[in-house]
């Protein structure tokens, strides 16, 4: 039975993650989030009353709360979560991603490394410091190819920059202090408790409401898309099992285009909430995302012959899922979508000159 630090715990993938460690394991979990925009408790409903489960309501840029969080809960590994997700808020406003992705993690790596270098030999060595990021690190892949993990480092967005720099922290303190690192660099994730910003939830509740849908430029831009179960469930297998300095990609060989996302999306809505169907008429081509990269294809091939991880989702069923929970979680969504995201939503698409 271990600690598990897990920070960004309240957000998409996070909250996913402490899930599956406290339903499926009988492991511990210190949950430290800042509760952002991204962040939200009521994720953690399923959780929050289990023993086994700890709240920190903490920003991880600061560092005396930082020592105090892992003096006082003594955690055998760190699963690094928290950042800032969005690639369209990076670039509109991009302080926040080099605060919280880069001094953050620097923050977060000095205070992990001040504790492991005081534990005893042989906690220290089963003390893992696990470090969550993205393939966007790798920039952007024509119609052919893979990202593999011995890629260079390409990236483009002010997003992808920021993880790109905190990947390269977390490298160094490996190599430079010794501890013990993992890094893993998965695709576009999708499932439950995703914050409607992101395209597959956005369409969904936009469809829902007979809202248009906006797809960017042409809606052939391809991402990689990976249920997010089935990543925590990565993530948890590389914490256990992956060598210490290495990197592992993470991705489900589910190549589509956007606009191959916003029909199936469509066709699963006609079926399960026909009132307003069909709902790919609401589908409205607006002004592209500067930079955007074209194409994002994962080569998840170290992880599926060193660890035996697969995915169990299809795209199909993942995505199918994913709406019934959007259909049938109205209050989450209501709790997410008031207040400040209302504001920046109508200043973004403002700015696009889009209603
Ligand atoms: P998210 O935006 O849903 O959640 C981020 C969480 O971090 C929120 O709970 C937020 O409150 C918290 N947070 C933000 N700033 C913080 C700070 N300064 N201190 C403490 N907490 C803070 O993000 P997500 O989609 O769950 O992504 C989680 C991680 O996985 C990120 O590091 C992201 O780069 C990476 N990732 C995401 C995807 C994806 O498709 N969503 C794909 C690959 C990698
Ligand atoms: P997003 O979910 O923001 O993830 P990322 O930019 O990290 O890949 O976007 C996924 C794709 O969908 C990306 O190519 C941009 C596109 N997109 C739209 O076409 N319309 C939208 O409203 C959004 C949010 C994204």
């Amino acid at each position: 039975m271990k600690k598990i630090l897990v920070t960004g715990g309240a957000g998409f993938i996070g909250s996913a993650v402490v899930r599956q460690f406290i339903h499926e394991t009988e492991d511990s979990v210190v949950n430290v989030d800042k509760l952002t925009y991204a962040g939200n408790l009521l994720s953690l409903t399923s959780v929050s009353d289990n023993p086994r489960y700890r709240f920190e309501h903490v920003d991880i840029c600061d560092a005396a709360g930082m020592a105090r969080i892992f003096r006082e809960h003594q955690p055998d590994a760190v699963m690094h979560l928290a950042a800032e997700s969005h690639v369209d808020r990076s670039i509109t406003g991009p302080a926040e991603f080099i605060q919280t992705n880069i001094i953050g993690t620097y923050t977060l790596l000095e205070a992990a490394r001040g504790y492991w270098e005081k534990l005893d030999a042989e906690r220290k060595d089963i003390f893992r410091f696990h470090h969550i990021s993205t393939d966007e690190v790798y920039g952007s892949l024509d119609d052919g190819g893979f990202f593999a993990e011995e890629d260079a480092y390409r990236p483009n967005s002010p997003y992808s920059a920021s993880k790109a720099s905190s990947d390269h922290l977390v490298r160094a303190w490996h190599h430079t202090y010794g501890l013990p690192v993992v890094t893993t660099n998965c695709s576009n994730n999708y499932g439950p408790y995703h914050f409607p910003e992101k395209l597959i939830p956005l369409i969904i509740l936009n469809a829902r409401d007979g809202k248009p849908l906006p797809v960017y430029g042409k809606g052939d831009n391809i991402r990689d898309w990976l249920y997010v179960d089935d990543h925590a469930r990565a993530l948890r297998l590389v914490l256990e099992r992956g060598r210490v300095g290495e990197t592992y990609n993470i991705g489900g060989w589910n190549e589509k285009t956007n606009l191959e996302v916003v029909h199936a999306v469509c066709a699963i809505l006609d079926e399960l909430y026909p009132q307003g169907a069909p709902h790919d008429r609401l589908i409205t081509f607006v002004p592209d995302r500067p930079g955007h990269d074209w194409r994002y294809a994962i080569d998840a091939g170290k992880i599926e012959r060193e660890l035996g991880w697969r995915p169990e989702e299809t795209f199909e069923s993942g995505l199918r899922k994913t709406v019934e929970w959007y259909l049938a979680n109205g209050e989450w969504v209501n709790s997410v979508t008031s207040g400040e995201y209302q504001n920046w939503i109508t200043q973004n698409y403002q700015a696009r000159g889009n209603k």
